[in-house]
């Protein structure tokens, strides 16, 4: 016995079903033969049953209309773009930060930026004037204030938590508080994080949690040791917060960025040959802007990822495929 289908519309097959009047079928419809595991006129049709053709709008595959996004760390660089490009689609979005002004600015820009371009190129305003975006002032590292957050915020569709620091020294010269610091922001919060939100969500039954790892999770240089280990450890938090919740329609998935132009790298840009090194090491020859972590974001965010859970979203220009010491001669 076998199952076949969908197949494309226009490859729809002409069956005969043992005497009775030939039978097409077509992309809505799933066939099982008897004896058979391809689809052939010849096998005997031993039972019918029509498949549902998808409902999903694909249009609106990333829309993210009457979603409830809270964002950690919306106050700066892939946290504020992530913002901004969730609510573009539709989702209202609460931007979290420590700094407060700095998620204020992200709401106002966001909330500013309500034009749309007409066919003509003209410049109108969204006909949607609500705003969309707004900020919350949260310290991730008071354990109490995040129990608060998730409590206070309501019902909370989409977490993204972004907020992470790195102490770039080597490991002789790491000091304890050093360590404890870079753990405690960017390991303990996320735990933190994803109990007090990931409850909530387990009961309504539905959810998408996406934590921030790195290249630094799978490569590292002299000087990445404690932040690589938390971005290592971080992904197999989620992938366990992702088989835990999963029952429950909770998804749960990590990106991995590559080098970004952000405030946590400003150190390295202000070193030429550091940001030449980096840049040459992607396959793309270039570091990337935050607004372009923000399309992982709302993949995974939206009804474009119901099936993804458990999973790390490489957006690093290639940094992680290719080792880049040596490019052979043809
Ligand atoms: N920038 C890169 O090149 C790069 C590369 C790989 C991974 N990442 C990861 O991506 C994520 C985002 O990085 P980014 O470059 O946008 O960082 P960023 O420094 O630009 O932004 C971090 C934001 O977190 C906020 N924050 C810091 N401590 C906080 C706290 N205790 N409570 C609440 N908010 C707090 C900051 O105010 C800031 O707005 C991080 O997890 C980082 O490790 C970044």
């Amino acid at each position: 016995m076998g199952w076949f289908g969908p197949r494309p519309a226009e490859s729809a097959v002409t069956l005969s079903t043992g005497g009775s009047a030939p039978v097409r079928f077509d992309a809505r419809w799933v066939l099982k033969v008897a004896g058979s595991k391809r689809a052939s006129a010849v096998g005997v049709v031993s039972e019918w049953k029509v498949a549902p053709m998808s409902t999903r709008d694909y249009g609106k595959l990333f829309h993210l209309d009457g979603r409830h996004a809270v964002v950690v760390g919306a106050g700066s660089g892939i946290g504020r773009e992530s913002a901004l490009a969730l609510a573009a689609q539709g989702a209202r979005v609460t931007c979290a930060d420590r700094d407060l002004a700095a998620a204020e600015e992200t709401a106002r820009i966001g909330n500013d930026d309500r034009h749309v371009s007409t066919d003509q190129g003209d410049e109108v305003s969204s006909p949607d004037h609500r705003a969309r975006l707004a900020a919350y002032e949260l310290d991730v590292l008071d354990a109490a204030q995040v129990e608060r957050a998730a409590g206070d915020l309501g019902d909370v569709d989409v977490l993204v938590f972004t907020a992470a620091t790195n102490v770039r020294k080597r490991i002789l010269d790491y000091t304890g508080e050093e360590f404890d610091r870079v753990v405690a922001l960017n390991l303990r919060a996320s735990f933190d994080l994803i109990r007090a939100f990931g409850n909530g969500m387990a009961q309504r039954g539905r959810g998408s949690i996406i934590g921030f790892s790195s290249i630094r999770a799978t490569t590292v240089e002299p000087g990445q040791s404690v932040y690589a280990a938390t971005k290592a450890g971080l992904v197999q938090l989620l992938r366990t917060a992702a088989a835990e919740l999963g029952p429950n329609g909770v998804r749960v998935n990590a990106i991995a960025p590559g080098v970004v132009e952000t405030p946590l790298t400003a150190q390295i840009k202000a070193n030429p040959d550091w940001y030449a090194a980096y840049a040459a090491k992607s396959a793309l020859n270039r570091w990337a802007t935050p607004d372009e972590l923000a399309g992982a974001v709302v993949y995974l965010a939206s009804d474009a990822a119901t099936f993804v859970t458990g999973s790390v979203l490489a957006v690093d220009g290639g940094w992680t495929a290719i080792d880049g010491r040596y490019d052979p001669p043809n």
